[in-house]
């Protein structure tokens, strides 16, 4: 079967994301919780998301602005207290996840108007959630306004808060059966953690005896 060279040069916006949303799955989804300089706690989904670099220990969000090209609320928090934290979502949030993902304005609580818990950060002054099996507390380490219709930014890890069953403190090994993480696939899909595989890496000489029988 041959491939279809798209070149990004000739698509939309909306095309090019269609095209990276749909094949770069699943992504793992932030779920983050950030604070206004007012008070008001704000929580919201983003799955461009991921780790880039244990130490240091770095987080990375893409956070698109609104159509007017003003920042979501996630985005304006971050700029003003420097700090967000990520919450991991589990299958069984996926509703109250997928809630808080709705345009509420700036003055509305979305933890509240989910029914969710929040509990006040250790190392950063915004909330995680406390039905979250997983939550990292971030500082702002560098943001890269990428273009006028998005900004990466990059949080280093101060703390995390893993629900005592998942996470083995002898050995840092966690439980992927116990977190039970959601993906986010593309449109309105999303994918569970639940059928997994261990491949360990070969040794040069074993991928050289499988390919020559020696
Ligand atoms: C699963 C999921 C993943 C999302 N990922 C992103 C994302 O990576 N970047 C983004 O800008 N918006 C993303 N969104 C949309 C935001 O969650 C949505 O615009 C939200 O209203 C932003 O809230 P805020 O203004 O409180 O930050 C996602 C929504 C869902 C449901």
């Amino acid at each position: 079967m041959s491939h279809h060279a798209i070149r990004f040069a000739d698509l939309s916006p909306r095309e090019a994301y269609k095209v990276i949303i749909g094949t770069v799955v699943p992504r793992p989804i932030a779920w983050v919780t950030t604070r206004s300089a007012g008070g008001v706690v704000n929580a919201a989904p983003y799955s461009f998301f991921n780790c880039l670099s244990a130490d240091p220990p770095i987080l990375a969000l893409g956070v698109e602005n609104k159509p007017d090209r003003g920042f979501k609320d996630t985005a304006w928090n971050i700029r003003e207290t420097e700090e967000f934290t990520v919450n991991i979502c589990d299958v069984a949030m996926t509703a109250q996840m997928a809630a808080t993902a709705a345009p509420f304005p700036p003055e509305v609580d979305e933890l509240q108007a989910a029914g969710l818990t929040a509990i006040p950060g250790v190392t950063v002054s915004c909330p995680r959630i406390a039905e979250a099996p997983v939550a990292f507390e971030c500082r702002r380490h560098v943001s890269i306004a990428v273009s006028a219709a998005r900004e990466i930014i990059l949080g280093r890890i101060e703390m995390a808060h893993v629900r005592e069953d998942i996470i083995d403190l002898e050995n840092y090994h966690s439980d992927p059966a116990k977190l039970d993480a959601i993906g986010r696939m593309g449109g309105d899909g999303y994918s569970t953690t639940r059928d997994l595989f261990d491949w360990p890496t070969p040794s040069v000489a074993e991928v050289v005896e499988a390919l020559t029988g020696r």
